[in-house]
């Protein structure tokens, strides 16, 4: 217990690096909460219009999450992993860097998948490419990726980390409450706009 507690505090600092913010900072870009969305994630650093920016925060969002399941899975097994997954994962929606209000996830959750089983990871990813390349809404391919991660557990006999999936999918849904009400309204901007 000592040891998985010690875990879940490392994955929960190791998520709760805002990349995002940290790399507009660095490269002179402008405060990313007082642009487009105010959210701390790749496709709002898009919005900065440099390209590089948001790769470099997209990969390692996702990285801080793989890096997080991949040192616990080495430590101490299995379970600490997916321990790690959600750890992370909440380290990046509530960072206690920035008053607990951090980002919505995908990038984060996306990379856990593809450290907790690849092939889960990878048709995570599909979908969302897949679905953005249809509607070129950033948020709409989030929101697809995360409603079938679930499916795709089952799918590819993985259901040992089906309910951790769940549950990080309506946290993602909850945090995209925002986008779901823009994308209602037909107001959600397609990827690379910049309002
Ligand atoms: O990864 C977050 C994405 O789904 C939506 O981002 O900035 O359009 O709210 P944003």
């Amino acid at each position: 217990p000592m040891l998985l507690g010690l875990v879940a505090v490392l994955a929960y600092l190791l998520g709760s690096v805002p990349f995002g913010v940290v790399i507009t900072r660095a490269m002179g870009l402008g405060d990313l909460r007082s642009i487009g969305s105010g959210n701390i994630g790749a496709t709002n650093v898009l919005r900065t219009g440099n390209k590089g920016a948001a790769l470099a925060t997209l990969i390692l969002d996702a990285a801080k999450g793989g890096i997080a399941v991949l040192i616990a899975r080495y430590a101490v097994g299995e379970d600490a992993a997916q321990l790690a997954a959600a750890a992370a994962f909440l380290g990046h929606l509530f960072p206690v860097w920035l008053g607990f209000k951090g980002g919505k996830g995908v990038a984060t959750f996306l990379g856990t998948l593809l450290a907790l089983a690849w092939p889960v990871g990878l048709a995570a990813c599909a979908t969302w490419a897949v679905s953005a390349a249809i509607w070129r809404i950033s948020s709409l391919a989030a929101l697809m990726a995360a409603a079938l991660s679930g499916l795709w557990c089952f799918v590819l006999n993985e259901g040992h980390m089906l309910l951790l999936v769940l549950i990080l999918t309506v946290l993602i849904y909850i945090k995209h409450w925002p986008n779901l009400q823009r994308l209602k309204a037909g107001t959600e901007p397609k990827i690379g706009a910049k309002k």
